[in-house]
């Protein structure tokens, strides 16, 4: 299930297998997620963040205590990028070809960098991949917001290599934004084949380095200024109020390079 937060552009995923759910990129407001559990009569096994979000703050730390089940990240994305305090969480780390189960259903864990350095995909055997904010229907996650645009850039482009080099056309990419509606298929999900989009999404497009590289930096827009609180209080190193979190996460997200 694709969970759409409008006005946020913002999406969050439960798949499930046999009575089993695993939830990704929750927002804070749980209460939804334990509503889909309760319709399915499922029982979460595990919350994964894709990772460490800037632009809402997570509900996957709190909902996996809530559930007593993992909370999943990657390590690389289990400090502040800013300064490199360690997050105060506990967590299951994952990477690169690990699986995680949910009923009979394998989660494949493919490293895919650029946004953050823990950015992760996950595949499942029946050919969908949860791209998080690595690779948008019509856009790609900017490399910017750790500080380090140049460098993270580089990373972003290397992982764009891999997936075009290994992952199959037909694979279906579930991405964690939206900006438009123009996104969305005839049934309103937003998704698209892999093939397609490499066809028609301006940045997985370009095939050379320089070029993505030039257009990355001509397209990036602001930096917005709640994006360093957010992505600090994910990381569990401040508190933020209810109050706090809605000026926060006020407005579109802005992850996307369009
Ligand atoms: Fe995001």
């Amino acid at each position: 299930m694709q969970l759409d937060r409008i006005g946020k552009g913002a999406l969050s995923y439960v798949l499930l297998s046999e009575g089993e759910a695993l939830i990704v990129d929750p927002g804070r407001h749980v209460d939804r997620y334990q509503a889909v559990l309760e319709h399915f009569g499922a029982r979460a096994v595990g919350v994964v963040d894709t990772h460490v979000h800037a632009d809402y703050l997570s509900g996957a730390r709190a909902a996996a205590s809530k559930w007593g089940v993992p909370y999943y990240l990657h390590p690389d994305d289990a400090h502040s990028p800013y300064d490199g305090a360690p997050g105060r969480f506990d967590y299951e780390p994952v990477t690169q070809g690990d699986g995680i189960a949910v009923g009979r259903a394998t989660l494949q864990v493919e490293h895919t960098p650029g946004h953050t350095l823990g950015s992760i995909t996950l595949v499942s055997e029946d050919g969908l991949a949860l791209t998080g904010d690595f690779l948008f229907v019509q856009s790609i996650g900017r490399p910017d917001l750790g500080g380090r645009s140049a460098e993270w850039a580089k990373v972003l482009w290397q992982s764009l290599e891999r997936a075009r080099k290994r992952w199959p056309g037909e694979l279906v990419i579930l991405p964690a934004h939206y900006g438009s509606d123009l996104e969305r298929r005839a049934d309103r999900t937003v998704a698209a084949r892999f093939d397609v989009l490499a066809a028609t999404n301006e940045a997985a497009a370009i095939q050379d380095e320089r070029t993505f590289l030039k257009w990355l930096a001509d397209h990036t827009p602001v930096f917005p200024e709640s994006y360093r609180t957010i992505k600090t209080a994910n990381l569990g190193l401040v508190e933020v109020t209810d109050e706090e979190a809605e000026i926060l996460e006020f407005g579109p997200n802005q992850c996307a390079i369009r």
